[in-house]
């Protein structure tokens, strides 16, 4: 969005990354990020009309795109102004290539700056649903309504418009909503229309992929499963890859993926590290020794993590031993599997635009807590990302049709130190047993009340306050849990879930009387931020 929005830096994606190739047959867009916070949703939209679509810097060369092949170019929008001196601008070249450009907002009015029209800042600024009104209903506008509600997010704006362009549609106060060249392919729209709020913003979309680009429509997750199954096998030749699994869906589905395309050349390691919930460990092996016959590695260091853990309560201090200990078992293990030369990961496709984000961002912060129970770079493999394109819900897409089954699909995320972080105070074999007893009944009525998906996490954490309680004619004095439950889109923010009180009636009363040494149990009404969603 322009200048009235939150703004990010723009992404640094690497447009010459080796997954970004150019593959016969394939129609693609390229969405240049100008620092919009919707750059990502653009490059969603497309793909929800079967068209390929990637995010790139915004200074690709106009040489780098051609050799790309896009049928067409989406400017995002982005937070500076077009005439501010250092704002992000395109290399000018890609307005003479000859494809279809289409602007949003910020790019909207580059494209237009470029071709001779006019930018300044508007009378007033514009932030919200405005009433569109659509002039020409053709090409771009090709079935829309006469009128419409568009999302606006500016304070510039395009005024005298170059000749050589046309209105195809106005607001009040903003007589160019939407415009084109007369000769060239070149479209603009100073709303957005890859937000909900803007009607029939797929419409629009989709009329520039189809009508305007020419793209068939024809891409599915099942085109980018045989196209990811081809680069693996041309990249890894004979050699062996190894597979970190986590029990998660990213790492699961990369697995999947690599028993689908080089079979018994693929190794999988699962590090048992004592901090799993349960059934964990069984259900990895169910599912790779059993169903998809991967040559897997069940590493057991309970007993390696839990006696570095003794003792510590402080939450840096597990974090840091849990990292330590799974990067020196996890490599143990990798140097006893000969010929191993590459290590596939399950990073996505928000993890690679994250990394361009600036340092003091949240999604930096994010990211440091990731990186316990993650591999660091060192460890002398080379990298296969076969899901670096990829949102999480494509992921998931693929992991059913891998043959994953839904459960596993579906699983709410699991962090890498696992409980842990949800084991307050010292962690010893007990506690833990605890937490996961009480973990199961939470998760177990949460499927049963049919809310397990519509809750992206929810866990139990034991706390480490003891208070009085009865039973029977006897007085207690035992633990304490708490039971944690958010919805959220990223997981950067987060909202605590308004659980029925009966659901939560249901789990209190099982986790009381069915979980020896708890006599209490609490429900953490704390949302993202200031709270985290972990508690440690
Ligand atoms: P917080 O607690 O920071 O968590 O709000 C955000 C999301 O990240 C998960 N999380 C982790 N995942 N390693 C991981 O792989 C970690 O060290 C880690 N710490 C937190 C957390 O479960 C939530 O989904």
């Amino acid at each position: 969005m322009t200048q009235t929005s939150a703004s990010r830096p723009a992404a640094d994606i690497q447009p010459e990354g080796a997954d970004t190739v150019a593959l016969p047959g394939e129609d693609r867009i390229l969405v240049l990020d100008f620092g919009s916070q919707t750059a990502q949703l653009i490059t969603r939209r497309v793909r929800e009309q079967n068209v390929f679509c990637q995010l790139v810097r915004h200074d690709i060369t106009a040489e780098r795109i051609r050799e790309l092949q896009p049928k067409g170019l989406i400017l995002s929008g982005g937070p500076a102004s077009v005439y501010a001196p250092g704002s992000p601008q395109p290399d000018p070249a890609i307005f003479d290539l000859d494809i279809p450009i289409l602007g949003i907002c910020y790019g909207m009015q580059l494209l237009c700056r470029a071709s001779g029209s006019g930018v300044q800042p508007g009378l007033s600024r514009e932030f919200g649903r405005t009433s569109c009104e659509v002039v020409q209903k053709t090409g771009l506008f090709e079935n829309m309504p006469d009128r419409f509600t568009a999302w606006m997010s500016h304070g510039d704006q395009v005024e005298n418009l170059d000749q050589h362009f046309e209105v195809l549609a106005s607001t009040e106060s903003c007589r160019s909503a939407a415009v084109r060249h007369v000769r060239r392919p070149l479209f603009g729209l100073q709303f957005h229309p890859e937000v909900t709020h803007t009607e029939q913003g797929g419409l629009l979309l989709k009329n520039f992929v189809q009508e305007v680009c020419g793209c068939r429509g024809t891409w599915q997750i099942h085109s980018l499963i045989d196209r990811e199954t081809e680069l693996i096998r041309s990249r890894v030749g004979n050699s062996r890859v190894i597979c970190g699994l986590s029990g998660g869906v990213d790492s699961s589905v990369v697995a999947a993926l690599l028993a689908s395309a080089i079979g018994e050349q693929s190794s999988c390691i699962f590090v048992d590290n004592g901090l799993l919930r349960s059934g964990e460990r069984e259900q990895v092996e169910r599912e790779f020794s059993g169903h998809f016959k991967t040559d897997l590695h069940v590493v057991d260091a309970r007993d390696r993590f839990l006696g570095e853990l003794a003792g510590v309560s402080d939450p840096q201090e597990k974090r840091r031993i849990i990292g330590r200990v799974f990067i020196e078992v996890f490599r143990k293990e990798a140097e006893s599997i000969p010929d191993a030369r590459f290590l596939a990961q399950g990073t996505l496709y928000p993890d690679v635009i994250e990394s361009g984000a600036s340092d003091d961002g949240p999604a930096a912060t994010i990211k440091s807590h990731h990186n316990v129970g993650g591999l660091p770079e060192e460890l002398g493999f080379e990298l296969i990302e076969p899901l670096r394109d990829l949102f999480k819900d494509e992921v998931r897409q693929m992991g059913l049709q891998l043959g994953l089954p839904e459960s596993l699909v579906w699983r709410h995320p699991f962090p890498g130190p696992g409980l842990a972080v949800r084991c307050l105070g010292d962690i010893t074999e007990s506690r833990l047993e605890t937490l996961r007893e009480a973990d199961t009944i939470v998760l177990d009525e949460l499927r049963k009340a049919g809310l397990y998906r519509e809750i992206q996490q929810a866990f139990a954490v034991l706390l480490p306050v003891k208070t009085v309680g009865v039973m029977g004619d006897a007085r207690t004095y035992e633990d304490t849990l708490a039971i944690r439950a958010v919805s959220t889109d990223d997981f950067m923010t987060a909202d605590w879930y308004p659980m029925p009180h009966e659901v939560l009636g249901r789990m209190s009363t099982r986790i009381i009387n069915e979980v020896r040494g708890v006599n209490r149990v609490v429900y953490d009404i704390s949302s993202k931020p200031p709270g985290t969603i972990e508690w440690e």
